[in-house]
Formats: C-alpha cells, structure tokens, sequence
C-alpha cells in the first residue's frame, strides 16, 4: 500500500504503530529502495536490479512440463506435501549436486525451502543466540544481514578481495576471539560470484576456511545461488565438497538457472541439522510450494536444467563483458572495479571520500541508477562502493548506462579535489 493511501486510512483513527512488536518497530523500508521505486517508471537507465533477465525463463518447458504433470501427477502436485519436500525432487538435487559438485549424496540430506532466503531465516531461528558470533564477508548479501540481523547476533565482518574473503584476517580475528573467550558460531559466505563483488572464493581459502572452521569449532553457510552462471575461467568445487564433518550448510535455489517466481531453492546439509531446521520450517509454511516441486523435478530429473544453464550464460556472456568494455572506456582515473568470471554483478570503488548514497540523486537525475555499496556491509562504514548489475539490461544500454555514470564520477572526483 502506498504512504498516501496509508495517511488517509489512519487519519483520526487508532495509533498503529503501538501495536508493533519492539522488532517490527526497527524494521525500517530502506530509503535507497524508495528512490529506486521511482527509478523503475522513469527513463532511467537501472544498473541497480538484482533480477534475472525474463529472456531467460524457459517458457516452453514449463508449459510442456506443466501439461504433462497435471496429466500424471496432479494428486501430488495440488496436494499439501511433507515439510521436507518433494523426495523425487530431494533425490534428483542430491544426485545432481553429487555429479556435478563432489558432494556425495550419503553425506547429506536436502529439504527444499521456499527460495534460498527463506533457508537463511531458518538458519537465524536454528542456530543464532542473542549475542552469538556471526561472521559475514564485508561486504555481503543485504537480505542475509536482514534476515539474520532478527535473530540479534553480533557481526564481525572481514575484508574482501578479487579472491573472495581474506582468510588470513579471518584467522586473525578468530585468534583474537579465542584470546578473550569468545567463539564464533557461524561463518556465512557467498562463495562463487559473489553478490554483490562477483568475486568468487578460491580454492586455497575454500580448503583454508574448512580447516579453520574444525581447529575454532565453528559451521560455515554456503549460499550458492550463481555458481552455475560461469562465462570464463574453471569451475571450482563448493567449499561444502571439501567438508567431512558436516559442517557445511549449504545453500542452492532454482532461481537463477529456471525461475525466480517458482520461490524453490533447498539445503543441503548434515541430518542432523536437516531436522532441526525442518521443524523450524514445519511452522513457517508448512511446506514448499508442492506444485513448484513436482515440476522442478522434471526439470532436473529428465535434463532439462543441463541443456538450460549453458543458454543462460550464452545470454548473459556479452552482457558481462559489454560492461567490462564500459567501466575500461568511460571510466575516469581513480576508480576501480572486480572483474568477475560469473554471476551477476560488477562492485565498483570509488575514490575515498565520495558518498555513493549522496551521489545517487545527481546519478538518477543524469539517467542512471545503482546500489550504493554501504548497506551491503554489516557496519555500514564503507561509503565510497556500489553494486552494478549486468543481467537486466541489453548490451547497448548497459553501454550508455556506464557512460552516463562515469560523467558523474567524474563530475565527484573534481569536487572532492577542488
Ligand atoms: C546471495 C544470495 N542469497 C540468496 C538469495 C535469495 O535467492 P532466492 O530467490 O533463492 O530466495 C539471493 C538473491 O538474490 C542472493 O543473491
């Protein structure tokens, strides 16, 4: 509902806002998401988004798909189904996941979730005390800080680099810890094309984080949602494939290489875990979305999400490096940005002292937008990032999207120096 709307229907009636639990009275709409609101009806050029490119849905599967399971299969499809998931589906993922990653199917189980970012408020509820430890990479996925942030744990972000997070800073901090009593519970990471860097973690830290995680004693969440869309280098095993122990929660969803709107991902994880985080579930939803379920497993089971993934990185393949060409011919002197092997987004820094939330209405009034980088680290004491996405536009507007924002970079560097 609309501000508006929502003035007129509370005038002179009942004071709403005391009603609010003490939670929900923190809970604030984000004031770079109100301007992007207005971004979204106007001609500017948005490198903001995090979506998918619709281009990309499989349309004519799904309809096949859906034909076919509504002939066969619509007594389990339309039915209520079992907390954990559909087990056709569950069985195809860990088979997939076993092929595909390393990740034998006997050392973990899978419950399906309604979208990785309902797995991350299950892992808040399961594993996060007031106070507890949690570490994040700085910067990291927004909506995981949100989700996590519910549960009140303490956050200890570590610095990254065009090799994902700096472990040996980790290990610093983890010594530090130890030093006065203290234990981290977590580590959460996005381990390959990291949103919003792209950077992706490499294999000598993957190994590094799973060794330290046994020595300090603590789990590592791995959310994965763009290890699939890889348009250059090689492809590295999951940090999950290098766990023993069970230590390794990890995080898939069918988001990025079939549909966002089927809301499915799923975790893949010890038992153990699996149940705790089931129950937790049993009372959020009661189950994922059935009908979604029993097409995803045709999806998988009967290849159509091989022959997909490599059409989906054929789309967005130029559109990555349309932006790389940008960012190299516009930008001024100064600035710096990751160049990702995959995924979705390009991070970019600025010269100190430029506030890229300050920026934003000088960037939106020259026809472009983007995310400022400060929500996405844990402290909000970064001021001069932001996040491009490359997915959602068309190359040639990517091209002019660039343009029109180096001109007010550069407008911000000759500011800040005179
Ligand atoms: C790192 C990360 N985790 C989780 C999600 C949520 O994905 P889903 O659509 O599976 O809920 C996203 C979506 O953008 C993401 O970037």
């Amino acid at each position: 509902m609309g501000e508006k709307l929502m003035r007129k229907l509370s005038s002179g009636s009942l004071d709403f806002e005391v009603y609010f639990s003490d939670k929900a009275q923190e809970m604030k709409a984000s004031e770079i998401r109100e301007l992007l609101k207005l971004v979204e009806t106007s001609d500017v050029i948005s490198l903001a988004g995090g979506l998918p490119a619709p281009e990309t849905f499989p349309v004519e599967t799904i309809k096949k798909i859906t034909a076919e399971i509504l002939n066969t299969h619509a007594d389990k499809a339309l039915q209520y189904g079992t907390t954990k998931g559909f087990t056709p589906l569950r069985l195809a993922l860990a088979d997939w996941m076993e092929k595909r990653y390393g990740i034998p199917t006997s050392k973990v189980e899978i419950m399906m979730v309604a979208g990785s970012q309902q797995a991350l408020d299950i892992i808040g509820r399961v594993f996060i005390n007031p106070g507890d430890i949690v570490v994040v990479e700085g910067p990291t996925y927004l909506a995981a800080l949100n989700a996590f942030k519910y549960y009140e744990p303490e956050f200890v972000s570590i610095p990254m680099d065009d090799n994902g997070m700096m472990i040996d800073l980790l290990e610093e901090k983890l010594e530090k810890l130890r030093a006065e009593g203290k234990k981290v519970k977590f580590v959460y990471t996005v381990s390959t094309f990291q949103n919003p860097m792209g950077v992706t973690m490499s294999l000598d830290r993957r190994k590094r984080l799973v060794e330290l995680a046994q020595e300090y004693d603590f789990l590592i969440v791995e959310d994965s949602p763009y290890s699939e869309l890889r348009y250059s280098g090689e492809p590295i095993p999951p940090i999950k494939h290098f766990d023993d122990e069970g230590r390794v929660i990890y995080l898939g969803t069918f988001s990025k290489i079939f549909a966002p709107g089927f809301r499915l991902g799923w975790v893949a994880a010890h038992p153990h875990f699996i149940r705790k985080m089931e129950i937790a579930k049993q009372a959020l939803d009661l189950c994922a979305n059935p009908f979604g379920q029993v097409i995803a497993w045709k999806y998988v089971a009967d290849g159509y999400l091989d022959e997909h993934i490599p059409r989906v990185i054929e789309f967005y393949k130029p559109r990555r490096d349309a932006m790389l060409e940008a960012l190299e011919e516009y930008m001024p002197e100064g600035v710096k940005w990751t160049k990702p092997d995959g995924g979705m987004f390009i991070w970019v820094t600025l010269p100190e002292g430029i506030d890229t939330k300050l920026m934003m209405e000088k960037a939106v009034a020259k026809g472009v937008a983007y995310v400022p980088g400060e929500a996405f680290f844990a402290h909000r004491d970064v001021k001069n990032t932001m996040r491009l996405n490359f997915t959602y536009v068309p190359e040639e507007k990517i091209h002019e999207g660039v343009k029109r924002l180096a001109g007010v970079i550069e407008e911000e560097i000759k500011a800040i120096k005179d």
